[in-house]
């Protein structure tokens, strides 16, 4: 059984595509596509069928992801069941989450930086109002807190 991830953040066009990206290149470069699923959504609806925002591919393909998904939003009760790790970028997505999500999936919501060493805690900061060094942190705190996530997946797989 593959172990399944889904990363979620507001809009599911910056943070959680990118961290799908980044994921998804980790578990490739570690041989493991075919033990770990990953896929991204939004907890609102207001850019479905919309492409990874312009600014946020640009920052993310100049470190070697390209961000491919489409923005969907999270259905609550199927991605309740069929996820493993449902990853939230912030705290309010994560209340977000508890309040869309049955009671018996809450037990399978994270924060993105539950697996960080150095920002525990913390979110993962909303870039869209901002400049492009808040593209870049989303970036540099997605790929350190992805290779704790992989630590932890991996741990099950064993
Ligand atoms: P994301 O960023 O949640 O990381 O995809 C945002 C995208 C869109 C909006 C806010 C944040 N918005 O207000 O439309």
């Amino acid at each position: 059984m593959k172990i399944k991830v889904l990363f979620v953040c507001l809009g599911n066009i910056c943070r959680s595509p990118s961290g799908e990206a980044v994921f998804r290149k980790l578990v490739s470069d570690h041989g493991l596509d075919h033990e770990i699923e990953v896929d991204s959504a939004g907890t609102i609806d207001y850019h479905e069928g919309n492409p990874a925002d312009a600014r946020m591919q640009e920052h993310a393909v100049l470190r070697g992801y390209n961000l491919t998904s489409i923005s969907r939003p999270v259905k609550p009760k199927r991605d309740g069941e069929y996820f493993d790790y449902i990853i939230a970028m912030d705290k309010q997505n994560k209340k977000d989450l508890l309040r869309l999500l049955p009671k018996e999936h809450h037990q399978k919501i994270f924060m993105m930086n539950d697996f960080s060493r150095t920002n525990k805690g913390e979110s993962v900061p909303d870039p869209y109002y901002g400049g492009s060094e808040g593209f870049e942190l989303v970036l540099d705190m997605l790929e350190e807190s992805c290779r704790g996530l992989l630590d932890a997946v991996r741990k099950q797989l064993s």
